[in-house]
Protein backbone atom coordinates (compact mmCIF):
# COMPACT_ATOMS: atom_id res chain seq x y z
CA UNK A 1 0.00 0.00 0.00
CA UNK A 2 0.75 3.51 -1.06
CA UNK A 3 1.62 5.41 2.31
CA UNK A 4 2.79 8.55 0.86
CA UNK A 5 1.08 11.94 1.48
CA UNK A 6 -2.37 12.36 0.93
CA UNK A 7 -2.39 15.16 -1.39
CA UNK A 8 -4.97 18.26 -1.72
CA UNK A 9 -6.06 19.72 -4.72
CA UNK A 10 -5.96 22.95 -3.81
CA UNK A 11 -2.62 23.78 -2.06
CA UNK A 12 -0.90 21.51 -4.70
CA UNK A 13 -2.53 23.08 -7.73
CA UNK A 14 -0.63 26.44 -5.80
CA UNK A 15 2.17 24.85 -4.34
CA UNK A 16 2.41 21.76 -6.72
CA UNK A 17 1.59 23.29 -10.13
CA UNK A 18 5.13 23.36 -11.64
CA UNK A 19 5.30 19.43 -11.35
CA UNK A 20 2.91 18.56 -14.28
CA UNK A 21 4.53 21.51 -16.33
CA UNK A 22 7.85 19.67 -16.21
CA UNK A 23 6.15 16.74 -17.69
CA UNK A 24 6.50 17.75 -21.59
CA UNK A 25 10.11 15.06 -21.49
CA UNK A 26 7.88 12.15 -20.21
CA UNK A 27 5.03 12.74 -22.74
CA UNK A 28 7.37 13.21 -25.65
CA UNK A 29 8.84 9.78 -24.44
CA UNK A 30 5.05 8.39 -24.41
CA UNK A 31 4.27 9.76 -27.67
CA UNK A 32 0.53 8.86 -27.31
CA UNK A 33 -1.00 7.63 -30.57
CA UNK A 34 -4.40 8.21 -31.67
CA UNK A 35 -6.67 5.66 -30.20
CA UNK A 36 -4.60 3.68 -28.13
CA UNK A 37 -5.51 3.30 -24.55
CA UNK A 38 -3.56 4.78 -22.14
CA UNK A 39 -3.41 4.60 -18.13
CA UNK A 40 -2.24 7.53 -16.55
CA UNK A 41 -1.17 6.11 -13.10
CA UNK A 42 -1.26 8.74 -10.21
CA UNK A 43 -2.86 11.05 -12.48
CA UNK A 44 -3.33 13.48 -9.76
CA UNK A 45 -5.92 16.41 -11.18
CA UNK A 46 -5.81 15.42 -14.43
CA UNK A 47 -3.46 18.70 -15.88
CA UNK A 48 -1.18 15.74 -17.91
CA UNK A 49 -4.21 13.16 -18.25
CA UNK A 50 -5.90 15.99 -20.17
CA UNK A 51 -2.85 16.32 -22.51
CA UNK A 52 -2.54 12.87 -23.36
CA UNK A 53 -6.28 13.23 -24.18
CA UNK A 54 -5.41 15.63 -26.65
CA UNK A 55 -3.68 13.89 -28.64
CA UNK A 56 -6.56 11.58 -29.58
CA UNK A 57 -5.78 8.75 -26.74
CA UNK A 58 -8.30 7.23 -24.67
CA UNK A 59 -6.63 7.93 -21.61
CA UNK A 60 -7.97 7.23 -17.96
CA UNK A 61 -6.38 7.37 -14.81
CA UNK A 62 -5.82 6.38 -11.51
CA UNK A 63 -5.26 8.44 -8.29
CA UNK A 64 -4.88 7.47 -4.79
CA UNK A 65 -5.69 11.18 -2.96
CA UNK A 66 -9.62 11.28 -3.25
CA UNK A 67 -9.36 15.46 -3.85
CA UNK A 68 -6.90 14.85 -6.38
CA UNK A 69 -9.26 12.14 -8.49
CA UNK A 70 -12.06 14.64 -8.13
CA UNK A 71 -10.33 17.74 -8.87
CA UNK A 72 -9.69 15.22 -12.25
CA UNK A 73 -12.52 14.24 -12.54
CA UNK A 74 -14.30 17.97 -13.22
CA UNK A 75 -11.89 18.18 -16.48
CA UNK A 76 -14.30 14.91 -17.90
CA UNK A 77 -11.75 12.30 -16.94
CA UNK A 78 -12.52 8.83 -16.06
CA UNK A 79 -10.62 8.61 -13.13
CA UNK A 80 -10.63 5.80 -10.25
CA UNK A 81 -9.72 6.35 -6.68
CA UNK A 82 -7.79 3.92 -5.37
CA UNK A 83 -4.45 2.26 -4.54
CA UNK A 84 -1.89 1.67 -8.32
CA UNK A 85 -0.21 -1.76 -6.08
CA UNK A 86 -4.52 -3.15 -5.91
CA UNK A 87 -4.47 -2.61 -10.39
CA UNK A 88 -5.85 -5.94 -11.42
CA UNK A 89 -6.43 -4.99 -14.84
CA UNK A 90 -5.88 -7.60 -17.64
CA UNK A 91 -4.71 -6.67 -21.02
CA UNK A 92 -6.48 -3.72 -20.78
CA UNK A 93 -3.84 -0.90 -22.14
CA UNK A 94 -1.19 0.04 -24.97
CA UNK A 95 0.61 2.26 -22.51
CA UNK A 96 1.24 2.80 -18.73
CA UNK A 97 1.95 6.28 -18.35
CA UNK A 98 3.10 7.63 -15.13
CA UNK A 99 4.81 11.26 -13.69
CA UNK A 100 6.25 11.86 -10.71
CA UNK A 101 4.19 9.29 -8.12
CA UNK A 102 6.11 5.91 -8.00
CA UNK A 103 8.93 7.41 -6.07
CA UNK A 104 6.34 6.99 -3.70
CA UNK A 105 5.54 3.69 -3.61
CA UNK A 106 7.34 1.28 -1.24
CA UNK A 107 6.37 -2.67 -2.90
CA UNK A 108 7.62 -2.18 -6.63
CA UNK A 109 8.04 -5.93 -7.36
CA UNK A 110 3.82 -5.82 -6.63
CA UNK A 111 3.47 -2.62 -8.51
CA UNK A 112 5.09 -3.73 -12.13
CA UNK A 113 3.69 -7.05 -11.40
CA UNK A 114 0.44 -5.46 -12.10
CA UNK A 115 1.39 -3.13 -14.18
CA UNK A 116 2.95 -5.90 -16.44
CA UNK A 117 -1.04 -7.95 -15.82
CA UNK A 118 -2.44 -4.71 -16.67
CA UNK A 119 -0.98 -3.98 -20.02
CA UNK A 120 -1.36 -5.73 -23.73
CA UNK A 121 1.31 -7.99 -25.08
CA UNK A 122 4.30 -5.46 -26.13
CA UNK A 123 2.31 -2.52 -24.28
CA UNK A 124 4.87 -0.15 -22.96
CA UNK A 125 5.46 1.55 -19.25
CA UNK A 126 6.52 4.95 -19.64
CA UNK A 127 7.71 6.18 -16.22
CA UNK A 128 9.22 9.44 -14.80
CA UNK A 129 10.00 10.01 -10.91
CA UNK A 130 12.39 10.89 -8.44
CA UNK A 131 15.27 8.89 -8.70
CA UNK A 132 18.39 7.67 -6.70
CA UNK A 133 19.86 11.19 -4.89
CA UNK A 134 16.54 12.59 -5.09
CA UNK A 135 16.34 16.04 -3.13
CA UNK A 136 19.07 14.46 -0.92
CA UNK A 137 20.08 18.19 0.30
CA UNK A 138 16.81 18.84 1.44
CA UNK A 139 15.99 15.36 3.30
CA UNK A 140 19.42 16.09 4.98
CA UNK A 141 18.07 19.12 6.45
CA UNK A 142 14.93 17.71 7.67
CA UNK A 143 16.82 14.75 9.10
CA UNK A 144 19.15 17.15 10.91
CA UNK A 145 16.23 19.36 12.49
CA UNK A 146 14.14 15.64 13.66
CA UNK A 147 17.34 14.63 15.45
CA UNK A 148 17.41 18.28 17.13
CA UNK A 149 13.88 17.79 18.63
CA UNK A 150 14.14 13.86 18.56
CA UNK A 151 11.05 13.32 16.54
CA UNK A 152 10.98 10.95 13.94
CA UNK A 153 11.56 12.22 9.87
CA UNK A 154 7.50 11.12 8.97
CA UNK A 155 8.06 11.44 5.69
CA UNK A 156 5.82 8.10 4.24
CA UNK A 157 7.90 5.54 2.00
CA UNK A 158 10.27 6.66 -0.63
CA UNK A 159 11.87 4.99 -3.27
CA UNK A 160 14.88 6.76 -5.37
CA UNK A 161 16.41 3.70 -7.74
CA UNK A 162 18.95 3.95 -10.20
CA UNK A 163 18.14 3.40 -13.58
CA UNK A 164 20.70 0.01 -13.05
CA UNK A 165 17.62 -0.92 -9.84
CA UNK A 166 14.89 0.24 -12.12
CA UNK A 167 16.53 -2.25 -14.92
CA UNK A 168 16.62 -5.30 -12.16
CA UNK A 169 13.20 -4.72 -10.98
CA UNK A 170 11.72 -4.57 -14.54
CA UNK A 171 13.25 -7.33 -15.49
CA UNK A 172 12.76 -9.22 -13.00
CA UNK A 173 9.20 -8.26 -13.63
CA UNK A 174 8.85 -9.18 -17.33
CA UNK A 175 9.59 -5.93 -18.94
CA UNK A 176 12.65 -4.84 -21.27
CA UNK A 177 13.89 -2.21 -20.99
CA UNK A 178 14.03 0.30 -23.79
CA UNK A 179 15.60 3.61 -22.72
CA UNK A 180 16.37 4.96 -19.45
CA UNK A 181 18.05 7.83 -17.57
CA UNK A 182 18.86 9.31 -14.21
CA UNK A 183 19.47 13.32 -13.95
CA UNK A 184 19.53 16.11 -11.92
CA UNK A 185 17.31 18.37 -12.51
CA UNK A 186 17.57 21.63 -10.42
CA UNK A 187 13.84 22.66 -10.36
CA UNK A 188 12.93 26.24 -9.44
CA UNK A 189 9.94 26.21 -6.50
CA UNK A 190 7.98 29.32 -8.04
CA UNK A 191 6.24 29.81 -4.35
CA UNK A 192 9.82 28.85 -2.82
CA UNK A 193 10.85 26.36 -0.45
CA UNK A 194 8.10 27.18 2.89
CA UNK A 195 5.70 26.03 0.19
CA UNK A 196 7.44 23.31 -1.02
CA UNK A 197 7.81 21.75 2.33
CA UNK A 198 4.26 22.83 3.53
CA UNK A 199 2.89 20.66 1.19
CA UNK A 200 5.20 17.88 0.17
CA UNK A 201 7.19 17.08 4.16
CA UNK A 202 3.12 17.83 5.61
CA UNK A 203 3.65 14.17 7.90
CA UNK A 204 6.94 15.74 8.87
CA UNK A 205 5.85 19.35 9.96
CA UNK A 206 2.29 18.23 11.04
CA UNK A 207 4.20 16.94 13.89
CA UNK A 208 5.27 20.32 15.62
CA UNK A 209 1.99 22.31 16.67
CA UNK A 210 0.29 24.84 14.22
CA UNK A 211 1.22 28.14 14.23
CA UNK A 212 4.49 29.77 15.18
CA UNK A 213 6.32 26.51 16.39
CA UNK A 214 5.79 25.17 13.42
CA UNK A 215 6.30 28.53 11.40
CA UNK A 216 10.18 28.41 13.57
CA UNK A 217 10.98 24.82 12.41
CA UNK A 218 10.42 25.57 9.13
CA UNK A 219 12.76 28.39 9.25
CA UNK A 220 15.59 26.35 10.90
CA UNK A 221 14.97 24.17 7.52
CA UNK A 222 15.36 26.78 5.66
CA UNK A 223 18.19 28.02 7.20
CA UNK A 224 20.13 25.17 6.90
CA UNK A 225 19.12 24.80 2.78
CA UNK A 226 19.49 28.38 1.61
CA UNK A 227 23.63 27.96 1.05
CA UNK A 228 22.83 25.92 -1.49
CA UNK A 229 19.26 25.54 -2.81
CA UNK A 230 18.15 29.74 -2.64
CA UNK A 231 20.04 32.19 -5.39
CA UNK A 232 21.35 35.58 -4.45
CA UNK A 233 17.80 36.95 -6.20
CA UNK A 234 15.70 34.86 -3.80
CA UNK A 235 14.77 32.22 -5.99
CA UNK A 236 14.56 28.88 -4.44
CA UNK A 237 14.97 25.45 -6.06
CA UNK A 238 14.32 21.67 -5.19
CA UNK A 239 17.13 19.11 -5.59
CA UNK A 240 15.60 16.83 -7.66
CA UNK A 241 17.03 14.19 -9.69
CA UNK A 242 14.75 12.25 -11.98
CA UNK A 243 14.58 8.79 -13.33
CA UNK A 244 13.17 8.08 -16.85
CA UNK A 245 12.58 4.87 -18.60
CA UNK A 246 10.54 3.17 -21.00
CA UNK A 247 10.16 -0.55 -20.66
CA UNK A 248 8.16 -3.24 -22.92
CA UNK A 249 6.32 -6.26 -21.73
CA UNK A 250 7.83 -9.58 -22.90
C1 LIG B 1 9.56 14.31 -6.74
O1 LIG B 1 8.79 14.57 -7.66
O2 LIG B 1 10.66 13.80 -6.93
C2 LIG B 1 9.16 14.59 -5.33
C3 LIG B 1 8.18 15.53 -5.07
C4 LIG B 1 7.82 15.78 -3.79
C5 LIG B 1 8.43 15.13 -2.75
C6 LIG B 1 9.39 14.19 -3.00
C7 LIG B 1 9.78 13.93 -4.29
Amino acid sequence: MNKGPQWNAQSYDKFGRFVSDHGKIILKWLDAQPDERILDAGCGDGALTCQIAKQGAHVEGIEQAPSMAKAAQAHGLQVRTMDLCDLEDVSQFDAIFSNAVLHWIEDWPQLLHGFHRALKPNGRLVVECGGFGNIAAIRTAIIAVAGQYNMPIEAGPETYLTDQDAQTLLQKAGFKLIKSELCPRQTHLPNGMAGWLRVFRDPFFKQFEQGSVRDKIIDQVLTMLEGQLKTPNEQWFADYVRLRFIAQKI
